[in-house]
């Protein structure tokens, strides 16, 4: 797993963006795996902007999102399809067919089959994780084990509170979502998690001290994926407490 400390949040984002330009180019029928939240709201920008730039193509590219809450169909306005819609897809010249969403309105056994077979003959070049502050990456919450498959997740109060600031009001947020398991991502050709604020800071202290994988710090997984890259930036980092020589 490697480490890269920035100078600030727009510098991971520009890094992060290289990643997955330097993949579209090589390779225009990648599948990329994508995040939502507020972490990768920068790479979006960027890969919007490059693709405006005439740099990007994506006719070809093919996407996986990471989870969804369930119940809350694409046209939710806090559905991550929708924040998909609104941040990349909608800018870019993806075809909608090949855009891979689960429907959190939908049969939940349906879509997890769905999204596990496509990830079996479809894995992913490259995805971007964000980092929930208990260490969760996609909605696969601290746990006694990890699962492997796609799966329904009951969501942690500490989750549903973080996660209220994209609701009206906290009791709004659903208490569950489907995510992607560990299958996904560890089969995942590169692996970016970005990280940015105080909020993370724990959890990415706790993912650098030591080389366990722990189920009850779902990122620590990262440690097996053939090529992981943990992006911070500096104020987070300091928060750590790490000496970046170490
Ligand atoms: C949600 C998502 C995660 C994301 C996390 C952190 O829980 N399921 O994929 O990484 O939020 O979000 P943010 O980047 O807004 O801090």
């Amino acid at each position: 797993m490697k480490l890269i400390v920035t100078e600030s949040y727009e510098e991971s984002s520009r890094v992060l963006a290289d990643m997955f330009e330097e993949v579209i180019t090589k390779k225009p029928d990648a599948v990329l795996g994508l995040a939502t939240g507020s972490s990768p709201v920068g790479l979006y920008r960027y890969l919007v902007q490059d693709y405006k730039a005439g740099k990007l193509d994506f006719s070809k590219i093919h996407t996986i999102n990471l989870d969804e809450y369930e119940g809350l169909s694409r046209s939710h306005e806090q559905s991550f399809g929708y924040f998909m819609d609104k941040h990349l897809f909608s800018e870019v010249n993806l075809k909608e067919e090949n855009i891979m969403l689960v429907d959190g309105a939908g049969d939940m056994e349906e879509q997890i089959k769905r999204y596990d077979d496509f990830l079996e003959e479809n894995p992913i070049d490259i995805l971007v994780l964000g980092i929930g502050n208990n260490g969760h990456i996609g909605f696969n919450e601290p746990d006694e084990v990890f699962w492997a498959g796609t799966h329904l997740v009951k969501l942690e109060e500490e989750t549903i509170k973080a996660n209220a600031r994209f609701f009206e009001k906290e009791s709004d947020v659903p208490g569950r979502a489907v995510t992607m398991g560990m299958s996904g991502i560890v089969n995942a050709e590169k692996v970016v998690l970005i990280a940015s604020g105080k909020a993370k800071a724990d959890a990415v202290c706790r993912l650098l001290e030591d080389d366990k994988i722990d189920p009850m710090l779902p990122c620590s997984i990262l440690k097996v994926c053939r090529d992981a890259v943990v992006i911070v930036d500096r104020e987070l980092y300091e928060q750590t407490g790490r000496d970046e020589n170490e």
